[in-house]
């Protein structure tokens, strides 16, 4: 009987395993899980690093020791709810995204960049831009995340915020001194001060300054401060209302309403699937 009962404490079916010399060495031992308390069914759970983050990097020649992992017992690879990230509601709202997903920092950046757009008395859609403009970084993807995020948004919100969020992009290198727009201090640190982005930008900046729009998106990036204050804290709720007014909630919640877009938000809600 005790030992039927030991037999079922899902623990002790966790064989002790050493990693290979060769990912302990690469530092990839934090992209396995190993069965926690609050682990679902005690199982071990390998994370390999989405391509587009393990490329150029030491990571990427280590995928296949990851993936040779899975051969152990108890060991499988990651799907579906991590338990190292709060769990979300089954109709995930833009809120939630920012409460539990976004990074904290670029939560943060995303209020007060919309707070200061507020306090200046923009126009709703400016707000709304400003709240969203760097969504992509916050929780999808760097690169090229003016284009992500406008994609991610863009069934949810006015056409016209979605490309002030897609053009803020490349128009962030170019000052227009007539709406006093400079060049950002930050982005001499960021990028060095002899930078110059590729052509493709170049080009996009130039047909975003001709567009009727122009002024949404600029106004984006004239809000778009880096030197905002990294303690404070802006609650969500803040803009409710304004939430409310230009941002289409699917009934389903986001990642399940069928749109051309709900991959996008499925991939924050588990953002470390391995298919
Ligand atoms: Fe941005
Ligand atoms: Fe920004």
């Amino acid at each position: 009987m005790t030992d039927s009962i030991e037999a079922q404490r899902p623990s002790n079916r966790v064989l002790p395993h050493e990693l290979p010399a060769a990912l302990r060495d690469a530092g990839l031992m934090n992209w396995i899980r190993e069965p926690l308390d609050d682990a679902v069914d005690r199982r071990r759970r390998i994370i390999v690093p989405p391509a587009a983050a393990a490329m150029g990097t030491p990571a990427s020649a280590y995928q296949g020791a990851l993936l040779a992992e899975a051969r152990h017992p108890d060991t499988v690879f990651m799907m579906g709810d991590n338990p190292a990230l709060p769990t979300m509601p089954e109709r995930p709202v833009l809120k939630d995204f920012f409460q539990l997903r976004l990074s904290k920092i670029g939560a943060s950046h995303l209020l007060q960049s919309a707070k200061v757009a507020a306090k200046r008395g923009l126009d709703e859609k400016v707000i709304m831009a400003c709240l969203l403009h760097d969504i992509a970084i916050a929780g999808l993807l760097s690169a090229n995340h003016g284009y992500w995020g406008a994609q991610m948004v863009g069934p949810y919100v006015d056409e016209e915020v979605a490309w002030a969020i897609e053009k803020h992009e490349a128009l962030r290198y170019f000052p227009d001194e007539s709406v006093g727009y400079t060049y950002p201090e930050a982005y001499i640190d960021y990028f060095g001060p002899d930078y110059n982005p590729p052509e493709y930008i170049h080009r996009e900046a130039a047909a975003a300054r001709q567009h009727r729009w122009y002024m949404t998106s600029r106004l984006v990036t004239i809000n778009d401060i880096y030197s905002f204050d990294r303690d404070a804290v802006v609650d969500f709720d803040e803009f409710e209302d304004v939430v409310g007014r230009n941002f289409r909630q699917p009934g389903e919640g986001l990642g399940f309403d069928g749109s051309p877009v709900a991959h996008m938000w499925r991939t924050m809600i588990w953002p470390n699937n391995f298919l």
